[in-house]
């Protein structure tokens, strides 16, 4: 049983991996739109990803009992002026889930809910791996600016992303 505070906030969640979700989204088809088709498919493993997020919450709170609110989604930014930019946007915005996901946890150990500390784990050290990712492609462009081949061949190597399902969703469904 949470409470209802600690449910208010899963919901609010919910809605922040959606909003990274359509973000990510935007990002791919802003690469497909530039011809960048190994980028876009970063970007849209990355907007799987995302869904899947947004689902392992859901499926949280229904195995608690508590009800599912979605909230609109608000409009994100449709186009990156280059990709330092649109990846530079990235990790700030996953600094922010970061802080997110660890205010939840604050408040899971504050109220002794064991079971909701638990499920944050994943996505603790999930922040963690998104964050390296998302740096070292940032140190490669900054590496290879300059580099004429540089861009294709990152296309080239964002392309060989594939996607797998996360853990938690591993046996849900
Ligand atoms: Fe759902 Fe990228 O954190």
């Amino acid at each position: 049983m949470l409470s209802d505070k600690m449910a208010q906030a899963i919901n609010n969640q919910i809605n922040r991996e959606l909003w990274s979700a359509y973000l990510y989204l935007s990002m791919s088809m802003d690469a497909e739109a530039e011809g960048l088709r190994g980028i876009a498919n970063w970007f849209y493993v990355q907007f799987r990803e995302e869904q899947d997020h947004a689902r392992i919450f859901m499926n949280y709170l229904n195995a608690q009992g508590c009800r599912v609110t979605l909230q609109p989604i608000e409009p994100v930014q449709q186009h990156w002026e280059s990709l330092q930019a649109a990846f530079a946007d990235t990790l700030k915005h996953e600094q922010k889930v970061t802080a997110f996901i660890h205010e939840l946890a604050k408040q899971a150990e504050a109220e002794h809910d064991y079971a909701t500390q638990n499920m944050l784990r994943w996505f603790i050290d999930e922040q963690v791996e998104e964050e390296q990712s998302v740096g070292d492609i940032l140190n490669t462009l900054r590496h290879m600016a300059g580099l004429g081949q540089g861009l294709y061949l990152l296309d080239k190597d964002l392309a060989t992303r594939t996607y797998s399902v996360p853990s938690p969703l591993a046996t849900a469904e």
